[in-house]
């Protein structure tokens, strides 16, 4: 499975796409705003007021929540010109996601994107293909980069636990797709080394583009707890191998394929976070937070009031959501391991299912981490 050439969200606007069921992750927008807002300013101060600015937004994919980030940091510094009367500036806006990416519906919601600034400066948006583990712009080209619900993506399933020939570690993950309570610590530890090696590389590339001065603002999955197998979050992989090894148990699926696969996924906690960081050293500091998203929050944002709007009850709403939600993320990569024999209709029926009896008595929330950090 090469993630780089091929990962992507569900494309399109059908009811299975990420553009139809990204509601969490424009939740996760909008509850990191203020701090976005507040990086934006002070990297147009603290580099200087410069006449263009180049903002990179790194993993947009498409959809409603495309553009909201850079929407958002524009806004924020037009703002900020008004108070201090200065021209605002030209904005250089660049949009990286994967190759397989659908970047054309993110350049066809263009012209209705630049409808919504009439009377507001220039800018100029660039898709940029390629993957944030590696090199994406020149070198000191960039004054701001955000990225929201994009880094807990790691660049490969963890090197060790992939299966190669005579390695002892093939498939020591047996019945499961993530760390979970019943994996053996080397399963953790496989992970934990991959998030360094990426994280490291991504912050390499980084401190490479970003002018002194300038900022990043990261949003992505989190965990409270040092320890792994504690995730708050587990659940989300824990019950998909559940309906996996159910459907394995009729024959549906072959056995081994769950043993081999394990998912390309890491939410760190904001200690480890913090390590990686100071480690590397491009970068300081200048806030870290968790912060919580939910449904119970998306019913508090939704127009209606949310609660029990639908008539349908609370688990089984919450647990509808979620279902497509990972099915809009996970679909082509489970079908990229497992073959287009799985039966993606069969496997999703079966975790909404279990979502839905989680839901009737845990809480239906996710961590996350906003992390401010300056390039030295
Ligand atoms: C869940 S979506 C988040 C999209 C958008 N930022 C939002 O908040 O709705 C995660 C995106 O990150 C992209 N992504 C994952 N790994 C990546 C990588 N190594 N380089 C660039 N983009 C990546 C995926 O293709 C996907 O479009």
């Amino acid at each position: 499975m090469d993630l780089k050439k091929y990962f992507h969200m569900n494309s399109g606007a059908g009811k299975n796409s990420y553009a139809s069921n990204s509601k969490i992750q424009g939740l996760i927008i909008c509850k990191s705003q203020s701090v976005r807002r507040e990086a934006a300013v002070e990297a147009y101060l603290g580099t200087d007021w410069p006449a263009t600015m180049s903002v990179a937004d790194l993993g947009c994919s498409s959809g409603p929540t495309a553009l909201l980030e850079v929407e958002d940091i524009m806004e924020a510094i037009e703002r900020e010109c008004v108070e201090l009367r200065r021209q605002p500036p030209e904005f250089n806006l660049l949009l990286n996601d994967l190759y397989g990416n659908d970047f054309n519906a993110v350049f066809r919601s263009l012209p209705e994107f630049y409808s919504r600034r009439p009377g507001k400066g220039l800018c100029f948006v660039t898709g940029v293909p390629g993957t944030f583990y590696g090199r994406l712009f020149a070198a000191k080209s960039l004054h701001l980069v955000c990225s929201s619900s994009s880094l807990h993506w790691l660049s490969q399933m963890p090197e060790e636990l992939q299966q190669k020939e005579g390695s002892p570690a093939a498939c020591v993950n047996k019945g499961k797709v993530f760390i979970s309570a019943g994996s053996p610590p080397c399963v953790a530890e496989a992970y934990r080394k991959q998030f360094h090696r990426d994280f490291t590389t991504f912050l390499r590339c980084r401190a490479e583009e970003i002018v002194r001065g300038g900022l990043m603002v990261l949003a992505f999955m989190s965990r409270k707890n040092r320890e792994a197998a504690m995730m708050e979050d587990l659940y989300i992989w824990e019950l998909l191998a559940d309906a996996l090894n159910a459907m394995a148990s009729e024959n549906l699926v072959a056995q081994e394929r769950i043993d081999s696969f394990n998912a390309p996924f890491y939410a760190p906690s904001l200690e480890e976070l913090e390590e990686e960081i100071e480690g590397e050293g491009s970068f300081c500091i200048r806030s870290s937070d968790h912060f919580g998203a939910g449904w119970d929050d998306d019913d508090l944002y939704s127009p209606t009031g949310g609660a029990a709007a639908d008539g349908v009850i609370r688990p089984v709403r919450y647990a509808v959501r979620m279902e497509k939600g990972v099915r809009a993320v996970a679909e082509w990569m489970l079908r990229s391991h497992f073959g287009e024999g799985l039966a993606m209709d069969d496997l999703f029926c079966r975790y909404g299912e279990l979502l839905a009896k989680h839901y009737a008595d845990h809480e239906a929330a996710m961590t996350n981490v906003v992390i401010t950090l300056v390039r030295k």
